[in-house]
């Protein structure tokens, strides 16, 4: 699984995690300490900043290269390992990175580029290989990490990079190393998904058929669905009640759709968060939006 994962995401070698999360936290802990820094977009997800606890810790706005550019030039020479943290497509508004802007920056700079890439994987590039293999970019990230609990429908988690890194984290990862391996089942079910993935490409393709088709749909109804390109469609509220009351209306109608609001996201961005499955026919992507729109005239939003 470990040999499989690292060549699918084009690097040298990978690790497992009995979760995403552990992944991400027990990475950082591993590699950062207080004479480095981790540079960070806003929009990385928890797992990644509950890593960070004992290193230096900077915000880089979302996507803002210019700024990136900058701070990394103003503090050359003052830490030892530099780290940039991005998501290969961002949890909660569906958006992706600059990818290919932000390797070039790294390497100016002399800087480590991560990307967690746990709704990228199986998803983005023409053999799912994940945002790296979209922008065309495979083997120019230092540090991969992603999860099997995605489009994997599994549990577990990875990072993938060098062999000398990984070699480390076999050591000082402490949530691979101190906590219980994933189960063979589960490892076996990981494999298994990373096979279809590789093998049966009309999965994806008939996803993103009902992402394109759904965004169009929303769209042209009017809904707010921000700057999503990918199969997360944030719809927003900007309101913590109203979210959960449309929740529950859709719930009523049989339709699943998560509530984010505050502390996952500002209260002002509370929103209903849709993710779009390849199993997904088109007369269910136009049921959420009946529903969404007849919902609409009792509580606006
Ligand atoms: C961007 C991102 N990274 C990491 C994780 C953590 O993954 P897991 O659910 O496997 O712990 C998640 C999911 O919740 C996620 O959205």
């Amino acid at each position: 699984m470990e040999r499989g994962i690292a060549k699918f995401v084009g690097q040298g070698d990978a690790i497992l995690f009995s979760s995403g999360f552990g992944a991400n936290a027990g990475l950082l802990r591993a590699i950062l300490g207080k004479n480095d820094i981790a540079y960070i977009d806003s929009y990385i997800h928890t797992s990644a900043t509950s890593g960070l606890i004992g290193t230096n810790v900077k915000h880089i706005g979302h996507n803002d290269i210019d700024y990136l550019d900058m701070i990394l030039e103003r503090e050359t020479g003052k830490y030892q390992t530099r780290l940039v943290i991005i998501d290969g497509v961002y949890s909660q508004n569906g958006d992706l990175s600059k990818l290919p802007q932000y390797i070039a920056v790294c390497k100016k700079h002399n800087c480590l580029l991560m990307m967690d890439d746990a709704h990228g994987i199986g998803v983005m590039g023409e053999n799912g290989r994940g945002t790296a293999e979209y922008y065309n970019c495979l083997g120019q990230v230092d540090i991969i990490t992603g999860t099997f609990s995605k489009s994997f429908g599994c549990v577990g988690g990875f990072v993938a990079a060098s062999e000398k890194l990984i070699q480390y984290l076999r050591y000082y990862a402490d949530s691979n190393v101190f906590s219980a391996a994933m189960t063979p089942q589960v490892a076996a079910s990981s494999l298994k998904a990373l096979e279809l993935i590789q093998t049966q490409p009309e999965i994806r393709k008939k996803l993103w058929t009902n992402v394109n088709y759904l965004r169009k749909r929303l769209t042209e109804e009017g809904f707010d669905i921000g700057c999503s390109i990918s199969a997360i469609f944030p719809i927003m509220v900007r309101d913590n009640k109203k979210v959960y009351e449309i929740a529950r209306e859709l719930q009523k109608r049989c339709i699943f759709v998560s509530g984010i609001t505050y502390p996952a996201v500002r209260t002002k961005e509370a929103r209903l968060r849709v993710s779009v499955l390849a199993s997904h026919e088109t007369v269910q992507l136009e049921q959420l939006v009946t529903a969404l729109v007849e919902i609409r005239k009792s509580i606006p939003f």
